[in-house]
């Protein structure tokens, strides 16, 4: 499954780590995952949201506020089936650890550029496989998933249908322009309307839509700690002005979640 990202050659498991037959070696940490992003890939010295972020959102995420999410998140993945799998963007893994548990059987990998969300993500699963990768080029082999997950991250669309078996889909999570409408309501004078179909136009020649739905609730933020953390976590945290940021922290206030789900499948030949 793993390929070597600096030759693309197969990698096999060698003493605390991987290495590929031209032997470029990649260690395994002390936590179990694998570090397959060699520094010539590195844009900068540390990749990737950074350790508050992660901490936020991990908190955030371990409060519930987004469980029905992630729970239809992993029913759609299990109704996939599929053998090999990978969250790409996985970020501190709570959504990976609810598709690795609607998938026992499935062989799961997971892949963020940031060291600081995987160190903590491979605690949710040990036995799933975790890497620091790349998603511009990740060390996988060709075809070799039934099941690409993303999640709220960016996505390469080309290395996503390079790895997709035919048949296999891409799992994509992202929000509606309706997400947070409240919170962006206090944050800005002006709400950007948000066009949430424009990831569609992106999807290449050999793959295609095969299904959408979305989900919606009314979600009250009732502690302080809640809303700093949604906010530190989502990109309206440090776009608007401190003092707006102040004003949403002060006080409760219900904020609407709604998500999509697409299923964009690998064609079949
Ligand atoms: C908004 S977070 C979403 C994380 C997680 N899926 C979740 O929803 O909790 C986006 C993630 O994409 C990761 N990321 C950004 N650029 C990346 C790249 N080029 N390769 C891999 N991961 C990347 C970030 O480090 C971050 O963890
Ligand atoms: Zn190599």
């Amino acid at each position: 499954m793993l390929s070597c990202p600096i030759c693309q050659a197969p990698l096999t498991a060698v003493d605390n780590g991987v290495a590929c037959p031209a032997n470029h070696r990649f260690d395994r940490a002390r936590q179990g995952y694998l570090n397959l992003l060699p520094v010539q890939h590195k844009n900068s010295r540390d990749p990737g949201d950074n350790a508050a972020m992660v901490e936020a959102r991990r908190r955030f995420l371990d409060g519930g506020h987004y469980a029905p999410l992630a729970a239809r998140l992993a029913e759609l993945a299990a109704g996939y089936k599929p053998q090999h799998w990978l969250d790409i963007g996985c970020g501190e893994g709570y959504y990976t650890a609810q598709i690795a548990e609607a998938l026992p059987d499935a062989d799961g990998y997971a892949l963020d550029i940031s060291r600081e969300a995987v160190k903590r993500a491979c605690k949710r699963a040990p036995h799933l496989n975790w890497l620091i990768a790349s998603m511009a080029r990740v060390p996988l082999a060709d075809a070799s998933c039934g099941l690409l997950a993303s999640v709220f991250s960016p996505l390469d669309w080309q290395e996503a249908k390079r790895l997709l078996a035919p048949g296999g889909g891409l799992l994509r999570m992202g929000p509606t322009r309706d997400h947070l409408m409240e919170l962006r309501q206090k944050l800005y004078d002006e709400v950007r309307d948000y066009d949430d179909q424009k990831h569609l136009e992106l999807i290449p020649a050999g793959m295609h839509l095969a299904h959408s739905e979305t989900l919606s609730f009314p979600l009250l933020l009732d502690t302080p700690e809640a809303r700093a953390d949604l906010l530190a976590m989502t990109p309206h945290g440090w776009r608007a002005s401190a003092e707006r940021r102040a004003a949403v922290i002060a006080e409760s206030f219900e904020v609407t979640v709604a998500i999509r789900y697409d299923w964009i499948e690998r064609d079949a030949s």
